[in-house]
């Protein structure tokens, strides 16, 4: 089955049939390319280069980031979808009838199955920049839960949007797996967070994972592992600022790097420049020293009560958390107060 604009009718249709705005819409919030380059610009012109970790996902990021679910040094993905199954039937029981879930940064359908399967919302809300994956991802899962109702949003996580009028009367939880939320610093956790408490409103669930603090030598392998997979997926940040923006940056003169800062408890990702170069980018000229780093991400580790003090200040309060035996991963369901 695909999922098609058709312009006679001016709806969307599958293969068969034609889907009321009240099973299906598609609301397209993308930031213009403008936005898009200025921030870019501003982060390659700071004395520390930097880069907001969501350049990572085009079409090909997406690839690599499930490949490296799937690698043995990177536990997370494992270790979440474990606690899942455990315990998703305890999380349904948490929560009210007549739910809408929210998925931040929708990535593969795989963890959104379980939730799918024994929440049984009303109404599911995917969102993510990439509208391509939005779309592929919606039109598998209409055919696999033929009577759920999907509204796509393509947005950027990392600022407001506002929900669907269709889902208005449903009782919203979010959802935020696979440490995503390490990826903001500790004080942009905050700020997400009570922009999710708005998007939510008061009585909205929130279910997030989140990756624990742990031995260095675990956490430097899961960022860096033996296949170079987390290589690849670092420095395809290039191809895409390549492809989408005009760059001329050369891979061959960039190598991954990786290190677990113990003072600021986060995994940091470096794009190292291995000889003095010059890129060009939109009518700039970016000049790097051998040897200079472009920051690509931070991943932050939480203990379970730096992460629950981190959600209080976000006016969310924890109703119940679940930790693995290792505890090396949380799920959290907070609730916004
Ligand atoms: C998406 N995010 C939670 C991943 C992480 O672990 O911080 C991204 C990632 N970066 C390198 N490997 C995986």
């Amino acid at each position: 089955m695909a999922v098609f604009w058709d312009t006679f009718s001016g709806g969307f249709m599958t293969d068969s049939s034609s889907l009321t705005d009240e099973q299906f819409a598609f609301l397209d919030l993308k930031p213009d390319l403008e936005v898009v380059l200025r921030e870019v610009h501003q982060g390659l012109s700071l004395a520390a280069k930097a880069i907001s970790p969501k350049f990572f996902y085009d079409e090909r990021g997406s690839e690599l980031f499930d490949a490296i679910t799937e690698l043995p040094e990177y536990y997370v993905t494992r270790t979440e979808m474990a606690l899942f199954d455990a315990h998703m039937a305890e999380i349904s029981a948490c929560l009210e009838e007549n739910i809408c879930v929210i998925e931040y940064g929708s990535g593969s359908t795989k963890k959104i199955r379980r939730l799918l399967e024994v929440l049984q919302p009303q109404a599911y809300v995917p969102v993510d920049i990439s509208g391509d994956y939005l779309l592929s991802n919606a039109e598998v899962l209409l055919s696999d839960f033929p009577a759920l109702k999907i509204f796509p949003v393509c947005a950027d996580i990392t600022q407001s949007f506002d929900l669907p009028s269709q889902v208005e009367a449903l009782r919203p939880l979010g959802f935020y797996p696979g440490s995503s939320i390490g990826n903001f610093e500790p004080t942009d956790a905050v700020e997400f967070l009570r922009r999710v408490h708005v998007t939510l409103g008061t009585g909205g669930y929130f279910l997030v994972g989140v990756d624990a603090k742990k031995d260095v030598s675990i956490l430097e392998a899961a960022y860096d592992d033996a296949a170079g997979v987390t290589a690849q997926f670092n420095l395809n940040t290039l191809v895409h600022l390549n492809e989408r923006l005009g760059a001329d940056f050369d891979l061959d003169n960039f190598e991954h790097f990786s290190r677990y800062n113990s003072e600021l408890g986060c995994i940091q990702m470096f794009l190292k420049s291995t000889v003095p170069q010059q890129v060009n980018l939109a009518g700039k000229v970016i000049s790097f020293a051998e040897g200079e780093l472009l920051h690509t991400e931070n991943s932050f580790k939480y203990t379970k009560q730096e992460f629950i003090t981190l959600a209080q200040s976000a006016q969310f309060e924890c109703l119940k958390s679940w930790q693995d035996s290792k505890q090396w991963f949380s799920l959290f369901l907070l609730r916004a107060c």
